[in-house]
């Protein structure tokens, strides 16, 4: 945050603070903030190292904690108080950073949290997203060269080399070298994934943000119309910084800004973002200029307009709610009343309805001819994406094969330029599925993205795609934005395959089922009580097995997902047709299993399994269809969950709905954290 006109110190505090509250369901172990110091404080305990001789600012606070949010925020105002100062003495602040950390390298500990430092004095601040994974090399460098490393963090070698760019362009007698070519030097030496801010002690009051891969948005605040944010601006004079008094905002996920401000500048990879005194300076990175005869390279300053978000305050709050997670499933009839708005029409000439994808237009001919589909995803979003594979099958006629991210780039799986990659990601940032799409854009196929989030890496690298606009979904457990892409994933199915004659009642039912889908959702929804006994039933098992087949396979696999991520329980989804290729020996009488057995091509099959793992004294739940108690419960003795029957590829969107109320009540049961569950984060943006 910068600010560039005078208001209580502590309002940018606390403006830090709410930030970190809002970014801590993306990495919640450890957390850490950096601001600068007043030359009257200079007496404070709290500043070591300090000379009031020196020509040069004194060195920027940083604090750091290891757990949540509070416990940063507690030891701020706690060492404050001990200083018995003034808080507006102590804080000479108009620009701070700070940071919540989801541990890659190094245990959650206070020296591992950002941000990370250049050493004494904290010349150079940096927090970082990502992973820099040149950093032993640039690390043994930097020892030589006589710093000493105090955290296990692959970002230490960010400030790291910053001062070392400093200190020698300042040696070699370039005394007048800015913040952002010191950046964009440093940027050269970097490989991996980054988005980093920067805060230095030789430039007070300035921040550097730059980027690679992953996120990071500008967002403008102008005081002066307060209110009337919102409105359109591309007006590029905001670049200024004496125009209007602003604040400013970095920050790599939308859900920090938009409390402040919807006018936002999404930044692009290779761009450096010099904020200074409340005006800003893009300048983008070029490998190619670097030292010129001993001197660094000045940039030449680009300019860019300003979006606005989409996003409001309300979706990111829990409203009426306990938890995010709870919200988010009970939100669920409007979410897909969103993913589906202007999307399902009347056709033109004839009655019938058709489905119009602007983001795919361009590109149904080519799909319709691919070799292949290829669904590409991780988690939840692979699940959403083999919960729709049967009916992109059946409707567009072109197979459709199915890859976990991580393992087609292990395997290096081949792609060709007559496939359609189709990359399914809620956060349109998880680092193995943009490292796929990576691979299949360098192997010429086709690239379909479908995500969550506008703006994100997903969005910009494909060719076309479809956002899910299911709403910011901020429980690290996926609920509503799978079934959003599930029914985004039907719509795209209708749309490859909307030019079959030989299809077309069976596409019509789907739209109507689309339609009416909603209302199926908030009946399905009332099992909220039920799925709580169930829960209580459940609450000191050791595992629980989910048998699914056909179009609801997926429901298993997602529906086991929930149970384990969240409530800590074991879980396995398994695939009802491989039931007696092993799973069957796990059966007996302890053994808790639920059985999806809702109206379909499959219902007589899962009817069979029902009876042979009854025949094993299998302790059965059923989910079956509205009315369909009595055949599958055999002869009373199974516990049954009825949900409402819908067209046969849209019940995976309602039959998981039970799960997710199962394992959202069986974790707050338990005891444990719903929408931050341990070890987890909601983008996993590391590889
Ligand atoms: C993490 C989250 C999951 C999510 C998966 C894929 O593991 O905890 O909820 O399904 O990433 O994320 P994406 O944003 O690509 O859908």
């Amino acid at each position: 945050l910068n600010y560039n006109v005078h208001r209580e110190r502590r309002y940018i505090l606390e403006v830090l603070f709410n930030g970190l509250r809002r970014l801590e369901y993306r990495g919640y172990d450890s957390s850490g903030i950096s601001i600068d110091a007043s030359f009257s404080s200079v007496k404070a305990p709290l500043i070591s190292g300090f000379n009031s001789n020196s020509s040069i600012a004194p060195p920027p606070l940083v604090f750091r904690q290891e757990g949540k949010i509070q416990s940063l925020v507690k030891s701020v105002y706690q060492e404050v108080d001990e200083t018995e100062l003034d808080l507006e003495e102590v804080f000479a602040v108009h620009a701070g950073i700070a940071h919540t950390r989801w541990a890659t390298h190094g245990e959650p500990a206070p020296r591992n949290s950002h941000p990370q430092s250049s050493g004494d004095g904290n010349d150079f601040l940096v927090v970082h997203n990502g992973i820099i994974t040149n950093y032993e090399v640039l690390k043994e460098t930097l020892v030589r060269h006589g710093f000493i490393f105090e955290s296990d963090t692959d970002t230490e070698v960010i400030p790291k080399l910053a001062k070392f760019v400093f200190d020698k362009a300042n040696e070699e007698g370039d005394q007048s070298v800015t913040f952002s070519q010191v950046v964009l030097e440093v940027m050269r030496h970097l490989e991996g994934a980054y988005a980093l801010i920067f805060k230095s002690r030789h430039y007070p009051n300035e921040l550097i943000a730059c980027k690679r891969g992953s996120p990071l948005l500008l967002g403008v605040k102008d005081l002066e119309d307060e209110g009337s944010i919102g409105a359109s601006f591309t007006d590029s004079k905001f670049l200024s910084s004496n125009d209007q008094p602003r604040e400013l905002f970095l920050s790599s996920d939308a859900s920090a800004l938009v409390e402040h401000t919807k006018k936002v500048l999404v930044i692009e990879d290779g761009e450096v973002i010099h904020v200074k005194d409340g005006g800003v300076s893009i300048f983008k990175f070029d490998h190619a200029k670097g030292r010129r005869g001993g001197t660094l390279a000045r940039p030449a300053s680009v300019q860019r307009a300003l979006s606005v978000l989409e996003m409001e305050v309300e979706q990111i709050n829990k409203g009426k709610y306990k938890h995010y997670m709870q919200k988010e499933i009970h939100e669920q009839p409007e979410s897909l009343t969103t993913t589906m708005r202007g999307r399902l029409i009347r056709g033109g000439s004839c009655k019938s309805k058709t489905v119009l994808l602007g983001g795919l237009k361009d590109h149904l001919k080519t799909i319709r001819r691919s070799r292949r589909i290829i669904f590409v995803g991780c988690g939840t979003s692979y699940f959403a994406a083999l919960a729709a594979r049967p009916i992109v099958e059946e409707l567009s006629g072109v197979p459709v094969t199915m890859e976990v991210a991580s393992d087609l780039v292990d395997r290096q799986g081949p792609i060709y330029r007559e496939d359609t990659a189709v990359f399914v990601s809620q956060s349109g940032e998880t680092a193995d599925t943009l490292q796929a799409l990576d691979y299949a854009l360098e192997n010429g196929a086709l690239c379909v993205g479908i995500t969550n989030t506008v703006g994100s890496a997903l969005a910009r690298k494909t060719h076309c795609g479809v956002h899910i606009n299911a709403g910011c979904e901020i429980g690290v457990a996926s609920t509503k934005a799978y079934t959003s892409q599930i029914v985004v994933m039907a719509m795209l199915a209708l749309a490859v395959g909307g030019d079959m004659i030989s299809n077309e009642a069976r596409r019509e039912a789907i739209i109507d089922g689309l339609l009416d889908l909603p209302n199926k959702v908030k009946e399905v929804l009332k099992l909220d009580q039920e799925m709580k006994d169930l829960a209580e039933l459940l609450i000191n098992e050791q595992s629980l097995l989910v048998f699914g087949r056909g179009y609801n396979y997926a429901t298993a696999l997602e529906g086991a997902l929930k149970v384990k991520e969240v409530s800590l329980m074991h879980s396995e989804g398994i695939l009802a047709g491989e039931m007696k290729h092993g799973p069957l020996a796990l059966v007996d009488h302890n053994l808790p299993i639920v059985v999806i057995a809702t109206r379909d091509a499959c219902f007589s099959k899962q009817q069979s399994v029902i009876q042979q793992l009854h025949a094993r004294k299998g302790r059965l739940v059923v989910m079956c269809s509205e009315g369909d108690s009595a055949s599958v419960s055999v002869g009373g003795s199974c516990r049954v969950i009825e949900v409402p029957h819908v067209e046969d590829c849209l019940q995976p969107v309602v039959n998981i709905i039970p799960m997710q109320l199962l394992a959202y009540h069986l974790t707050v049961l338990r005891g444990h954290n719903v929408d931050q569950p341990r070890n987890l984060a909601k983008s996993v943006t590391t590889q």
